[in-house]
């Protein structure tokens, strides 16, 4: 089997697990490079600097063994993980000539553990011609006027079913509630409203599925990953009905979810219909959940900002369209949220780093990189520089109004700022993720103020659910509430 890279964003533990599985079996290959590598240092055989690695990833500064390294031997140093050469990059053009090689220097490459379970045929898998396209259908199913005729009414509803349940003075946890909602938001947009008995199966089946991509590639009962892929049958299973029932009845029957307008209108086989949602669900859980939670936390811990988000939240009840819900132009009004949503991709770290392999040798500045290694673009190690951003650590969401952080902030192109990725794999969702987010706070702060619980330490890794807990107690607020405007 071809070496193992991978990239990862929001499953670095998962990957961590699956390599240090791959190390075991894998043969150790030897070989002599003429060239001048990246400097580093090899650390113990075999396990290399993967536990420092992993303990500085697991920390609450992921790229703090970055930061050693970095200063020792520079923003482009090599190391050993999982039993293999990798070039880790701190360096924001040599981030960006990564990504802008995709699939032709570089290419990103998965575990057969997880292309098992997310599907061969999907965007994230697959590699070259067959990437291009299904990325491209992807991006036409999220671009934005499918997000302003369709998402946008959808994700309201979905937040009005999932936050408008819980009662003053309730205690939740707050990334289980994130969770839910993302979950949620997935069963909508995927699949498109139905009953609520299948909203609530199908739910299920999402939440088993995200479980199995987070934990250790056991392909036995009782194990989550199991369980993962028991869960992708029946989602598959539901969708082959689906596809059935639309060509049986002839009818644009298929739900009005991104399942529906795929089938509408773009030409996939069938065999890669269920993959390529599958492979949605997976990209589009976690890290929007970990967003959303991300948002709160720290807003929570800066009162002044969530004041500023709470005002201009609440300043938008407008009602549109008559049914109390936001209209496109209260969510183009929301500049001071999208701040902080951009603070909280910036902070957060939801995608700490992207994993690719160097498809051949490649030849960067005086840098040699050999052919198979790990090539590791560290996006927070940027994010977190203290030279690019003033008091890198800490929550700062004006620092996205100032003028001469316009061009960094802008995320599809700027070197410094790059919470979707970029190149070839830019994330499709991204536009969607925004929205979604957004939305989330709005009904957040509109309905509920809160009070944290006890002081509980947010890790940035691996993922929020592992986090001790984030447990606030929620107030209703009153819609006759007089800083609000009314409402029937
Ligand atoms: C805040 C939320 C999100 C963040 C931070 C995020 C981040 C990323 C990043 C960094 C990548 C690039 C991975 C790589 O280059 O290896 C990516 C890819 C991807 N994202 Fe997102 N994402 C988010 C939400 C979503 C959502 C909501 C969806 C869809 C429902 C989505 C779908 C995808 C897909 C399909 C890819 C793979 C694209 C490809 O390989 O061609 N993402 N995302
Ligand atoms: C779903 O349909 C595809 C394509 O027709 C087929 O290859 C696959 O076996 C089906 N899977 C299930 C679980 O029904």
């Amino acid at each position: 089997m071809r070496g193992i890279c991978s990239a990862t964003f929001t499953i670095p533990s998962f990957l961590f697990i699956v390599f240090l599985v791959q190390l075991l079996v894998r043969k150790k290959k030897k070989e002599k490079t003429r060239y001048r590598l990246p400097p580093g240092r090899r650390g113990w055989p075999l396990i290399g600097d993967s536990f420092s690695w992993y303990n500085a990833v697991a920390g609450s500064h992921p790229p703090q063994f970055v930061q050693q390294q970095v200063n020792r031997f520079g923003k482009i140093f090599s190391c050993s993980l999982f039993g293999k050469w990798a070039v880790v990059s701190a360096d924001p053009t040599f981030n960006r000539f990564i990504m802008q090689n995709e699939g032709k220097l570089f290419q990103s490459s998965y575990p057969k553990s997880f292309r098992d379970l997310v599907g061969k045929n999907g965007v994230i898998t697959v590699q070259g011609e067959q990437q291009r396209k299904l990325h491209g259908i992807a991006s036409n199913m999220m671009r934005l006027e499918k997000l302003k005729f369709h998402f946008l009414d959808d994700i309201q509803l979905v937040m009005l079913q999932t936050l408008n349940k819980f009662d003053s003075n309730q205690v939740i946890l707050l990334q289980d509630v994130c969770r839910m909602v993302a979950i949620n938001l997935m069963v909508n947009q995927l699949l498109g409203a139905s009953t609520e008995t299948e909203i609530k199966e199908m739910a299920r089946l999402f939440s088993d599925f995200v479980d199995g991509c987070l934990s250790l590639p056991v392909n036995l009962p009782g194990f989550a990953y199991h369980t993962a892929m028991k869960a992708r049958e029946r989602i598959i299973r539901k969708i082959n009905k689906t596809i059935e029932k639309r060509r049986r009845e002839g009818s644009s029957e298929g739900g009005n979810g991104v399942l529906g307008r795929l089938l509408e209108e773009e030409n996939l086989p069938d065999n890669e219909v269920a993959d390529f949602i599958i492979n949605l669900l997976f990209a589009g859980s976690e890290t929007t959940a970990k967003t959303m939670l991300f948002a709160v936390y720290f807003l929570t811990q800066c009162p002044v900002a969530m004041q500023q988000l709470q005002d201009e939240q609440d300043s938008l009840r407008g009602d549109w369209n008559g049914v109390g819900m936001l209209a496109w132009q209260d969510y183009k009004a929301m500049s001071f949220t999208m701040c902080v949503i951009d603070e909280a991709l910036r902070l957060g770290g939801i995608a700490i780093w992207l994993m690719r392999e160097a498809k051949e040798e490649v030849v960067y500045q005086d840098y040699v990189i050999p052919k198979g290694s790990f090539v590791v673009p560290f996006l927070s190690a940027v994010h977190l520089d203290e030279n690019l951003y003033k008091e890198a650590t800490t929550f700062h969401p004006w620092r996205w109004m100032d003028p001469a952080n316009q061009e960094k902030r802008n995320w599809r192109s700027s070197p410094f700022y790059c919470p979707f990725g970029g190149g070839a794999r830019f994330c499709p969702g991204a536009e969607l993720s925004r929205l979604q987010i957004a939305l989330f706070l709005h009904y957040f702060v509109t309905t509920y103020t809160w009070s944290q619980l006890k002081e509980d330490r947010m890790s940035f890794f691996p993922s929020a659910r592992l986090v001790n807990g984030f447990q606030i107690r929620l107030t209703k607020r009153h819609v006759t509430d007089s800083t609000l405007p009314s409402q029937n």
